[in-house]
């Protein structure tokens, strides 16, 4: 995920862009840069923050400009992956937030037929196309270029002898604000807020030329005209795109991070290794270690494979054998836990994996192979959406490694995790708020999604619940259950149901009340719940990821409800870089 801008104004483009860039800084931080256009299109891009900028170290003047603020995917963070990317002739411009899927065979392309590149993003073969089909006109130049184009994408384009911006957009956000003799266009609105409030959400296929004045949309070969719209949202809820968090925002990001991380090809190289080696071990900590556990339970399941997971921190009390495969999971890709295993891992001859959501972070340093979850980054502390991403990563290479069952059953999985988000939990709030304990339990791949469920909780309200295994619970905390600690039965319709049930019949006779997530019409759960939530209907093994959901909005719902700080809960960090 990047954000990107794009300026034709009155004004100079430069400290507009500059300052655009600020706002969209939490779509991605690994490196900045922006293209102004004057009489000659000055260049300025570099590894780091804009928020580092010096502004002594830029200046040049012009009315129309383009940035870009990255969050890598392809490519390390550096200066020569930094966007804008440049045409050969250095007439061109372009920068690009997506992915484009097919940039490998048509770099090849452009590279026979004699075009240079400078960096190693799939963005840059943009630039080259246009330059490929650049003549006289930028807008035709785009269209044309955007045939070529698989994948996702919203772009950004500037050229030496024009005096306009040409966008388009296809499955990224790219929204236009129509200001007084000035025209930006954006990821989300945060940059354009301070100037106008008058803005356009453009479709996917949409391609837009504009300058300060004048505004042409197109859309498969024709020209359309498109709404526009008033906001009035301030400038600091608008930088959470209108969430009160980044908490919610994050969760409701959900359906798309998981069609992003999940559709992913693995390279037969580690797919192989994995399969030949003598023991497969997952280590992480936290949200991290909990996606890792339910690996185990459908490698297990699909592809008849056992799989060892362990605590990070702990997992260095065991010496790692030589022939081993190491799976090192962690959102931030820097917990020094997890990095430590992986080191000693490495050293005692072990092959190694990182799964990731940050390119370039610390751990595909050290690992054999790296895997990214493309989940976007993360903003809250409490991990929701990197957790969905790491549970669809592990889903595809189970996939992978078994018969596919789960990549044919998951083609409409976007519009159930959809639904999950307009699920009713309010009554399941009224009950945990007011408790002290709470339990959470599950069986099979659900026992990991309590744990999970059970830690977000935890995290943000700060009511002291813990994760169990259902059959478990009799040996040992039935002596806590009372009227005062809510347990949390995560009841799918799957193998485990007529057991969990029975478990849920013995808590209820220990005076507990119970919240039941179950399949939408279990009758006999309904009856026995004080509270039930239904569950969207899935396929196979995928209420593991809409169980998942709802336990982290319930998580959410009661940390509001009990006016907790959501974003930042007290004593926690983001990513723990110390053992
Ligand atoms: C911290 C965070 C947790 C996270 C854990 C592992 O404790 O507060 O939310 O699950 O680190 O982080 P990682 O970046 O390695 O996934």
């Amino acid at each position: 995920m990047c954000g990107i801008i794009g300026y034709a104004g009155r004004r100079e483009a430069g400290p507009v862009v500059v300052g655009g860039l600020k706002k969209l800084e939490y779509r991605g931080y690994d490196s900045f840069g922006f293209a102004i256009s004057g009489s000659k299109i000055a260049v300025y891009k570099k590894n780091g923050r804009i928020s580092d900028f010096n502004e002594s170290e830029f200046s040049a003047n012009g009315s129309l400009g383009i940035g870009h603020t990255r969050w890598a995917t392809h490519g390390v963070p550096d200066d020569k992956n930094a966007h804008p990317h440049m045409d050969c002739s250095g007439k061109i411009a372009i920068v690009h937030n997506g992915i484009i899927e097919n940039y490998a065979e048509l770099r090849k392309e452009l590279i026979s037929e004699g075009h240079i590149f400078t960096s190693d993003t799939d963005s840059e073969i943009i630039a080259h196309l246009l330059e490929k089909y650049y003549d006289g006109d930028l807008l035709s130049a785009v269209t044309k270029t955007t045939e070529f184009l698989d994948g996702a994408y919203a772009i950004l384009a500037l050229c030496e002898d024009e005096k306009r911006i040409v966008a388009a957009r296809q499955s990224s956000p790219l929204v236009l604000g129509i200001g007084d003799g000035e025209i930006f266009a954006s990821s989300d609105i945060t940059p354009m807020l301070e100037y106008t409030q008058k803005v356009i959400f453009l479709e996917d296929g949409d391609i837009v030329s504009f300058d300060k004045s004048s505004l042409l949309i197109m859309n498969a070969g024709k020209e359309v005209s498109r709404e526009s719209e008033l906001i009035d949202w301030d400038i600091d809820a608008a930088r959470k795109g209108g969430f009160d968090h980044f908490m919610l925002k994050e969760i409701y990001e959900e359906p798309d991070v998981f069609y992003n991380a999940f559709y992913f090809e693995p390279e037969e190289e580690f797919v192989s290794k994995i399969r030949d080696a003598d023991e497969i071990t997952v280590v992480g900590c936290g949200t991290s270690y909990h996606a890792g556990l339910i690996f185990r339970y459908l490698m297990e399941e699909y592809a008849g494979m056992p799989v060892r997971v362990e605590i990070a921190s702990e997992a260095s009390y065991f010496k790692p054998r030589p022939g081993s495969f190491i799976i090192a999971v962690s959102q931030s890709g820097e917990t020094a836990d997890t990095l430590a295993v992986l080191r000693q891992a490495k050293s005692a001859g072990c092959t190694t994996m990182a799964v990731t959501n940050v390119c370039g972070s610390s751990i595909t340093r050290v690992a054999d192979y790296s895997l990214f979850m493309r989940a976007g980054p993360e903003i809250s502390v409490a991990a929701t959406k990197s957790f969905i991403a790491q549970v669809a990563v592990f889903m595809r290479l189970v996939d992978e490694l078994s018969d596919k069952t789960l990549s044919e059953s998951f083609t409409g999985i976007h519009r159930v995790i959809e639904e999950c988000l307009m699920v009713d939990v309010d009554a399941a709030v009224s009950m945990c708020k007011g408790a002290k304990n709470l339990f959470f339990i599950g069986r099979g791949a659900y026992y990991p999604v309590s744990l999970e469920g059970a830690l977000k909780l935890k995290e943000i309200t700060y009511i002291h619940a813990e994760g169990y295994p259902a059959g478990e619970l009799k040996h040992g905390p039935f002596s806590l259950l009372d009227e005062d600690t809510p347990v949390v039965a995560v009841c799918p319709e799957h193998d485990s149901r007529a057991l969990m049930i029975s478990n849920i019949r013995e808590i209820k006779s220990r005076g507990s009340p119970v919240i039941a997530l179950g399949g939408a019409g279990d009758i006999d759960l309904e009856e026995i719940a004080d509270v039930f939530i239904p569950l969207p209907k899935a396929p196979e093994s995928g209420d593991i990821i809409t169980s998942s959901v709802i336990l982290q909005l319930l998580a959410y719902r009661t940390a509001v409800a009990m006016g907790r700080d959501v974003d930042k809960p007290r004593n926690l960090a983001k990513s723990v870089t110390v053992v």
